[in-house]
């Protein structure tokens, strides 16, 4: 694969996204949207990649928002087709993604760029980041699921307070807000995710999206969870990956789950 703002890797199971405009602190246009949405398909199509995880390039931002040049001059119908169609491409996406994703906070998460992590399905930061949904202070509000996301995470007061006073956290308080589940050190902050995705990648993949499925159930506006979990539950004990967890518990062995 090979994208204009995106870089990807991937090593014993584990891909890296890495957004790649730091001039821009890594801020979400179309293409960047476009080629994140592509790249996300093609890693949970690939057998080998068992987790995933995005960050930024650089030191400063994981990603500053949405690209502010970008949208300047839309008008209501554009605006609209832009929040509907980043919701579908990326947001939702990678929300719905069997593939676990981890977001890797490195530095600014704002706007679009909170909404990216928040759509991940778990976060972790680097001490020096600083997260917020500044768009009342542009004029706008959060458009790629910040305003439904972020109370799940943190509660609606304070999600209230983040996004009417376009104001940033920090990692410690996200980290104590619920927002990130880790906090530290900048240096540190791939290796502590990949540690995090390597006790993931061994456990079974089919558990695993039959999980996040189940969690997001309990979210989605008419789903009922616990029915959607049930149902899960069920399938799961179809699988290959059912029989040889159970079968290496009581040959007290380490499963090697085929993900099937
Ligand atoms: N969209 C487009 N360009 C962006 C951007 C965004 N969301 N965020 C940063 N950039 C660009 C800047 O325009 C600047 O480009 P330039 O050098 O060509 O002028 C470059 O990235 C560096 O940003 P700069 O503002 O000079 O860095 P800073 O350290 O002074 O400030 C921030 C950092 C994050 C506080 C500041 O860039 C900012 O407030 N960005 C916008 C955040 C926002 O409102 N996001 C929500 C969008 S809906």
């Amino acid at each position: 694969m090979t994208f204009e703002n995106i870089l990807t890797e991937k090593e014993n199971g584990i891909a890296l996204i890495t957004i790649n405009r730091p001039a821009k602190l890594n801020a979400l246009n179309k293409q960047t949207i476009a080629e994140l949405h592509d790249a996300f398909k093609a890693l949970d199509a690939d057998a080998d990649v068992k987790a995933i995880i995005v960050t930024g390039s650089g030191e400063k931002a994981f990603v500053a928002g949405a690209d502010i040049a970008e949208f300047a001059h839309f008008d209501v119908k554009e605006g609209e087709h832009l929040a509907a169609q980043g919701q579908a491409m990326l947001f939702d996406f990678v929300q719905n993604l069997g593939t676990p994703v981890i977001a890797a906070v490195n530095g600014f998460a704002l706007g679009g760029g909170l909404e990216l992590a928040m759509a991940c399905h778990f976060r972790v930061a680097s001490d020096n980041a600083k997260m917020g949904l500044p768009e009342v202070s542009l004029g706008v509000i959060p458009g790629y699921g910040g305003t439904q996301r972020l109370p799940q995470l943190v509660g609606k007061g304070r999600a209230m307070e983040m996004i009417i006073t376009a104001g940033m956290v920090s990692a410690d308080d996200a980290k104590a807000w619920g927002l990130v589940n880790h906090v530290v050190p900048q240096a540190e902050l791939l290796d502590f995710a990949k540690g995090i995705a390597a006790k993931i990648i061994k456990n079974s993949p089919i558990a695993i999206a039959l999980a996040i499925k189940s969690v997001n159930a309990g979210f989605e506006d008419g789903v009922n969870g616990y029915i959607t979990e049930i149902r899960s539950f069920g399938e799961a004990f179809g699988t290959e990956d059912f029989k040889e967890g159970t079968t290496a518990f009581m040959e007290k062995r380490k499963a090697a789950f085929p993900g099937k």
